[in-house]
Order: C-alpha cells, then structure tokens, then sequence
C-alpha cells in the first residue's frame, strides 16, 4: 500500500547517499571507483591506505540501513523492514550515480542491526572468521549472506527470513566480479592497495 511504498522510498533515499564516494573525495584521494576494485564499499576504499576513512565508510553505510529502518519503525510498526529493504536497494542502485552503487554488505548488516541483533553477530562472526582464514572481503561476505536467512529461519521468523534470503540473492549477484575473481586466484585481499 501507499504507506508501504513510502517507506520503500525513503529508505531508497537514505540508503543512496554514497558515503565512501563523498567521503574519499573530501578527503582529496580522488574518486575511489577509479581504483581496486571500482567498487564504493569500505572494502575498497580500503585500498587508498586510508584505514580510518574506511572504518567511517564501513560504519556510515551500515548506519544508514540501521537508521532506515528503526526510523520507519518508529513511524509505524512493521515499517521498518520496508524501509531497509529499500536502503539496501538504494546503495546498490543510488539514482545519483547512475544507479551504479554498491555490493551492499554494510548496509545488509546494518539493516539486520535493527532487525535482528542475535543474527547480526552470526553474520560477523562468519564474517571475521572467513576473513581471518582467507583474507578476502567478498568470500566473507558470501559466506555470512548465506548464514543468514538460515539463522534467520530458525531464530526470528520466515517473513524475514524470506527478506535477508532475496537480499542475498541480490548480494551475490552484485558479488559476481569478485566470484570470478575468487575463482581464479585474482581476487584482491583485504589490505591490499589497489
Ligand atoms: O563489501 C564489498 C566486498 O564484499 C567486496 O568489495 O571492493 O573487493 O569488490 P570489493
């Protein structure tokens, strides 16, 4: 209904402000998608060297699906689910750049902050793990999109399960460079300039 829409918009429009663009660029290091991977993530941004510019793109981006969601709670409940579904969808496909944005693992993790917190630390703790292990962003974010909707089946309820599992569907598919890469030895790993 309309008031469901509503909130799919402006979460839409939360979840497409580009933070690691704005942030890389107002700090003089250039546009970030003409480096590593071209990607707008904290991942990448990363690759400039610039650790604590990367820990406020990785905290803003997921900041902005946690808000989306507990603002349109607040609204009405119910709301919020809405909400962030359209800020995930928002950083992947931003209107201002040419709805060329993200991969959307921040603000997946975000999003889940505020609608499941238990399954939010499962998602970081397979994260971490793959991440400590391998050493690849992009495996460790496939690795905990798919935890999820499983966690989420047995510990919240199948509506969001449902969610979190198109959501990762959506995830990998934006994941594919990196799948290609992975698969061939060539993928970049965390740290590495780029
Ligand atoms: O957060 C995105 C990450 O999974 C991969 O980033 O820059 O290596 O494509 P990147």
């Amino acid at each position: 209904t309309f008031i469901t829409i509503a909130a799919l918009i402006f979460g839409y429009l939360l979840g497409s402000i580009p933070f690691g663009l704005l942030l890389t660029r107002a700090a003089g290091l250039g546009d970030v998608r003409s480096i590593g991977s071209g990607n707008i993530g904290a991942t990448n941004v990363l690759r400039t060297g610039n650790k604590k510019l990367a820990a406020a793109t990785l905290l803003l981006d997921a900041l902005k699906g946690t808000a989306a969601v507990l603002l349109a709670n607040f609204y009405a409940p119910d709301l919020g689910l809405w909400a962030g579904f359209g800020a995930f969808l928002g950083h992947l496909f931003p209107v201002w750049l040419g709805f060329r944005g993200g991969k959307g693992v921040a603000t997946y993790l975000g999003v889940l902050i505020a609608l499941a917190w238990q399954v939010a630390l499962i998602f970081a703790a397979v994260w971490l793990l793959v991440a400590i292990v391998f050493r690849y962003s992009s495996l460790a974010a496939l690795c905990a999109a798919i935890a999820v909707p499983v966690a989420l089946w047995f510990l919240a309820t199948p509506q969001l399960a449902g969610l979190f599992a198109v959501m990762s569907v959506i995830l990998f598919i934006k994941h594919r460079a990196n799948i290609q890469r992975l698969a061939s030895g060539t993928e970049g790993r965390i740290g590495a300039r780029g």
